[in-house]
């Protein structure tokens, strides 16, 4: 793209690429323009300049900190868009992003006493919103508990010194780490627990231990980054799904949505927002009965031909696909 679209109104160029990890790179982006966005948000963005693919990326800066704004992306193999930003993305090149989305952001939580816990390339919102914390509420306790594979696997390893944090590793441990998985103990071992604002972002099943074991402790300010999807395993029977090109027909239980359907059933489909607002996963159905609770990105002419946004769709029966 060498224009900005509606869907992607930010231009902005790689001013230099730092390695946090064997795994995780982090892009440091020059933004001619003041772009708007709250510590902990995520923007999509425009992978090879396509309009059509396009990936969420969380923004690890934090705004009225960072002197840039910055993605952190672990390259996952065969992965379109971190393959791309990791490895054939160089300084001075363009990306286009969207504006910024997401609601997993402390600025509106009660911030006296907060919890932030991550794992893995989770700890993306969690830096950005511990910085913007130091600024903008030094006086607040915050505790951070970050789970890693291994000490090598530290995301911002030098910035974590300035902040109070309890590092967990699960394969060799060494002086200043917690050996093992987030337990029981470590978390009985924060203080006021009940009393925190407890804040997670990693894999779906850390979170879904997390949400479980903090609300048993008495938690009631729980937030989850609803960003991680977990993929379901496809389904032998339910709706029965026919696509054309190329042909495959496949299942999933009554209630998925039709993006759900696909992923589930390693259908190639692209997925950014997951909220029915980015567009990426629009899908043409056939034939079929469904409800739609979004289509904001789809034309009156497009409907009529039976695209949907495949997040926001609601299969009520047997589906036929393009
Ligand atoms: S994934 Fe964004 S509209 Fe469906």
């Amino acid at each position: 793209m060498t224009m900005p679209t509606p869907q992607y109104p930010w231009r902005m160029q790689v001013h230099h690429i730092r390695q946090e990890t064997p795994d995780v790179w982090t892009l440091s982006l020059l933004c001619h323009d003041a772009y708007p966005y709250r510590a902990g948000q995520y923007a999509l963005v425009s992978i090879r300049d396509s309009a059509d693919t396009l990936r969420a990326y969380t923004l690890s800066s934090t705004p009225g900190v960072s002197e840039f704004i910055t993605l952190t992306v672990r390259r996952i193999d065969d992965g379109a868009g971190s393959e791309w930003l990791t490895r054939d993305v160089k300084r001075g090149d363009y990306l286009w992003l969207s504006d910024a989305q997401g609601e997993f952001t402390c600025d509106d939580k009660p911030a006296d006493k907060l919890l932030l816990l991550a794992a893995g390339c989770g700890v993306t919102p969690v830096m950005s919103m511990r910085r913007w914390l130091a600024k903008n509420r030094p006086d607040a306790d915050v505790q951070v508990i970050f789970s890693v594979r291994s000490p090598q696997d530290v995301i911002f390893a030098d910035e974590w010194r300035n902040y109070p944090v309890t590092m967990v590793a699960e394969n060799n441990a060494t002086h200043g780490f917690v050996a093992g998985r987030l337990s029981l103990a470590i978390l009985e071992s924060v203080p006021d627990l009940a009393a925190r604002t407890v804040m997670t972002c990693g894999p779906a099943p850390y979170m879904a231990w997390v949400e479980e074991n903090v609300k048993q402790l008495g938690v009631t300010r729980f937030y989850k980054e609803k960003f991680f999807t977990p993929v379901a395993k496809a389904a032998t029977s339910g709706l029965k799904f026919t696509r054309l090109q190329p042909a495959k027909e496949f299942y999933a239980p009554v209630g998925t949505t039709l993006l759900e359907a696909l992923e589930s059933n390693t259908v190639p489909v692209n997925a950014a927002c997951r909220a029915g607002v980015c567009g990426s996963c629009k899908t043409q159905v056939l034939s079929g009965e469904y409800t739609v609770t979004s289509t904001m990105t789809l034309t009156a002419e497009e409907q009529k031909q039976g695209y949907v946004l495949a997040c926001s769709c609601h299969p009520q029966g047997d589906l036929v696909l393009a």
